[in-house]
């Protein structure tokens, strides 16, 4: 069924799991990962940026993609419908209107007076609708959508202030994370994280989970992350088969069977990845 993340999430914040937050890219990224969740009986967020929204087609054919998938291949877990860095209101209008379940304000770049403003625009016009909102407090840095971009961090202050402003329903503070692949060891601010997670009554996001080793991610589970996203990591696993099929078998032309070729590198990864996450209905 399609449900907004309070369910999900207020869970998994209670019992110290966290749920996956997938992007998806295309229909069989959303299939394959749909069969997986399903067959592992664990709720899914399917994370929508306004890059891939736009390559699909936009928000209504997405919307209808994913509930005509979850119809067809009898899905029956939770699955949560999620715009992922939504940089506008309209963004996230459109999103709900077209059937979203859930979308992520990223006014991040403007200073927090700004971002409160429009996150509270959202939050109504999704609250009235049994929509969930999660903002972004801080920046994250990195590159997604081929947009690179300087990180800075989140305070406590600034948490609770947007908190208390707008009443959203999950925060994904900027502690250290980035998006795409981290130069080194990713340096996360887990003393800030636990603080955040004790004075806020919601659950807490980590973007950027490629390339966080194991024992930073159940570090950070246990400091009240209770949302991961996982992008690259998906997208790394399924390119390197990619590769290995158009290099070994020169003759292949039919795209079901060259997209195909990396269905089960991305199925594998999501059982590693939701096992560590330790996941659950
Ligand atoms: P990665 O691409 O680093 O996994 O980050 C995904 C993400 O945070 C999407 O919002």
């Amino acid at each position: 069924m399609l449900v907004n993340f309070n369910e999900m999430l207020l869970n998994a914040k209670k019992e110290h799991y966290a749920v996956p937050h997938f992007n998806i890219n295309n229909l069989e990224w959303t299939k394959y990962i749909l069969e997986e969740c399903q067959n592992l009986n664990i709720p899914v967020i399917l994370g929508v940026s306004e890059g891939a929204a736009k390559y699909m087609g936009g928000f209504n054919t997405i919307s209808g993609m994913v509930k005509g998938l979850m119809k067809d291949l009898n899905i029956t877990i939770p699955v949560c419908l999620h715009v992922d860095h939504g940089q506008s209101f309209d963004t996230c209008k459109n999103a709900i209107d077209a059937g979203f379940t859930s979308v992520m304000i990223d006014a991040s770049r403007h200073n927090l007076d700004k971002n409160i403003e429009i996150t509270r625009e959202v939050v109504a016009y999704a609250h009235e609708r049994g929509v969930t909102v999660e903002a972004e407090v801080g920046h994250i840095g990195g590159t997604e959508d081929n947009i690179t971009s300087t990180e800075t961090n989140a305070t406590l202050e600034d948490c609770e202030i947007l908190y208390n402003a707008t009443q959203i329903d999950s925060l994904a503070p900027a502690l250290g994370s980035v998006h795409g692949f981290y130069k080194g060891e990713p340096n996360l601010d887990f003393e800030t994280m636990h603080i955040i997670n004790e004075k806020l009554p919601i659950p807490l996001v980590l973007h950027g989970g490629t390339g966080i080793p194991a024992d930073k991610i159940e570090k950070a589970i246990t400091n009240g992350i209770s949302k991961i996203n996982i992008n690259t990591d998906l997208q790394v696993a399924w390119s390197k088969k990619v590769r290995e099929k158009l290099a070994t078998d020169s003759e292949v032309y039919d795209p079901r069977k060259i997209i195909g070729s990396g269905e089960e590198a991305i199925k594998e990864r999501i059982k590693e990845i939701v096992t560590l996450f330790k996941t659950k209905i």
